[in-house]
């Protein structure tokens, strides 16, 4: 078997790869060891994250909020196994739509663990044992939980957000380790569904990386309405599984020594880059200091023709960071002149409300001693909100001081995950904040805000506050 292109990992960047690659013309092949295309994004990431968060979601809203709507709900059940069900079909679905894309786009799909044995020819372990020769090679292979050195995650009792998708009963309690992006979305998943969640976390505050009036925001949201206990500011410093219990002791800020008990304890310090059994040795390439394969601006890496996307290599784990690499690649394979603009990557946390983000933190601003404005527009004030009920949150403009050139945008609310597009489209096209601020948006609509706080930011000429 000859390819002009071999991508190795089925994850968003590995199957976006192989698709743009045989849309180019190119003969091509994905290698992926599990028998279902996807990675981690369609398996056990994005997919079966958002389908458990929107269905925790509607049981506390049936539960909480439909009373304020005029609705009494008689006698509210869970059925914790269907809702875990259900989140498997949508699985199935999702990933059963990438294996007719690959047949879509003739590409050849090879279930095994695929390894180099030179930079043209890839050594496939799987039912039988296959070797592939081919012009260039993508390494597509993802990431996996990371843990701390003193911890064994078990998966019985301790456990990553890989197990904390697939559990058999909704636990009464649980200790999750680590305030970023899963565990506050993991978080939100059981204390939605009455488990009584504390999440122990080093920094002094929750989703770093994140706007820090967000993060303040969402922790109180999660507080009040979810009844979360945050532990900010304490190190974990052992976990334990106690047999049907877990038992973790954190450093507090005074010196102490803080035990935390609860039936499960899920670890959500981060992923690590996966690069095991890949062979690399084979081609001479060596992993920089946290375990990512080194590229250059092409995403090459030091061996001629072979490539790396993805959350193998430097930069934000995100999904779509993912797919935009794969077309990158691709493209540049069919002699093309592609570009990624990293800042206008968005990131978002799908929580209730949901937070996002794209362009530059007023941190990063300060750091580089850059002079802005900033234009905030609070949900409370907005009429399509109060319909809702969703008032908690704000959009953030900042924009130049000079030139009034938005440079970041940063959001709490509800729709927020989808609104974040808006601000995507407007800094691609380097608009002002007066630009979006007299662009027409629909009344009454979330996107309002986005307006709202452009005209803020642009002269503090908010239209609706
Ligand atoms: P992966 O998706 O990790 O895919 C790599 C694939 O390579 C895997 O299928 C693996 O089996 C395969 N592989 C590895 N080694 C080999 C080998 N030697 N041979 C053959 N196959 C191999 N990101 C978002 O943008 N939005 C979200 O909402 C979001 N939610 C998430 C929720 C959770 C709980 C988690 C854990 C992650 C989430 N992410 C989210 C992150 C997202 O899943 C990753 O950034 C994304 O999957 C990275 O894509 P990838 O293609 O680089 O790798
Ligand atoms: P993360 O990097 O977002 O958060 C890890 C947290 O653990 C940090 O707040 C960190 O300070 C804390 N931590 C580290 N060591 C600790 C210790 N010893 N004690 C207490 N706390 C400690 O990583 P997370 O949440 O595991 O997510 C991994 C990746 O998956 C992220 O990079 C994210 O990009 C991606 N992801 C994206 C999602 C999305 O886009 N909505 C959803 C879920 C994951």
């Amino acid at each position: 078997m000859k390819y002009d292109v071999t991508v190795i990992g089925s994850g968003p960047g590995g199957y976006i790869a192989a698709i743009r690659c045989a849309q180019l013309g190119m003969k091509t092949a994905i290698v992926e060891k599990y028998n279902t295309l996807g990675g981690t994004c369609l398996n056990v990431g994005c997919i079966p994250s958002k389908a458990l968060l929107d269905s925790s979601e509607h049981y506390h809203n049936a539960k909480e909020n439909f009373e304020t709507h005029g609705i009494q709900v008689g006698d509210l059940k869970l059925d914790f196994g269907k809702m875990i069900s259900r989140k498997n079909d949508v699985v199935e679905q999702t990933t059963g739509g990438i294996a007719y894309l690959m047949k879509k786009n003739k590409i050849d799909v090879h279930t095994g663990v695929a390894s180099f044995v030179s930079a043209n020819k890839i050594k496939v372990e799987g039912e039988e044992s296959k070797e592939i020769e081919t012009d260039k090679v993508i390494i597509a292979t993802g990431s996996k939980p990371s843990t701390l050195p003193f911890i064994e995650i078990d998966k019985d009792r301790v456990i990553t957000s890989t197990e904390g998708l697939t559990l058999d009963n909704l636990p009464k309690t649980m200790t999750i380790i680590g305030a970023g992006i899963i565990g506050c979305e993991m978080g939100s998943v059981y204390a939605r569904l009455g488990t009584e969640v504390t999440i122990v976390e080093y920094l002094d505050r929750i989703v770093p990386g994140m706007d820090a009036d967000l993060a303040k925001e969402l922790q109180r949201s999660m507080k009040k309405n979810l009844k979360v206990n945050f532990q900010l500011s304490h190190k974990v410093k052992a976990v334990s599984n106690e047999g049907d219990s877990t038992r973790v002791v954190a450093e507090n800020k005074k010196g102490e020594d803080v035990t935390f008990e609860a039936d499960y304890c899920l670890v959500a310090v981060g992923r690590r880059p996966y690069t095991d059994g890949l062979g690399l040795d084979a081609i001479g390439v060596e992993l920089d200091e946290r375990g990512r394969i080194p590229v250059d601006e092409q995403l090459q890496t030091k061996v001629k023709g072979v490539y790396a996307i993805g959350d193998v290599i430097k930069g934000l784990m995100l999904a779509h960071k993912a797919e935009e690499e794969g077309v990158f690649v691709a493209e540049v394979l069919a002699g093309q002149k592609p570009h990624i603009n990293y800042k206008l990557i968005p990131g978002v946390v799908y929580t209730w409300p949901e937070g996002a983000g794209v362009g530059y933190l007023e941190e990063e601003l300060k750091a580089e001693g850059r002079e802005y404005k900033v234009g905030k527009f609070p949900f409370k004030a907005s009429g399509r909100a109060r319909a809702s009920e969703d008032t908690e949150g704000f959009v953030k403009v900042i924009a130049d001081k000079e030139t009034d050139e938005i440079l970041g945008v940063h959001m709490l609310g509800p729709r927020i995950a989808d609104l974040i597009a808006e601000a995507v489209v407007a800094m691609e096209y380097r608009a002002s904040a007066e630009d979006i601020g007299r662009m027409s948006h629909a009344h009454p609509t979330f996107a309002e805000a986005m307006k709202d706080a452009s005209l803020a930011a642009w002269d503090n000429v908010p239209l609706n506050m």
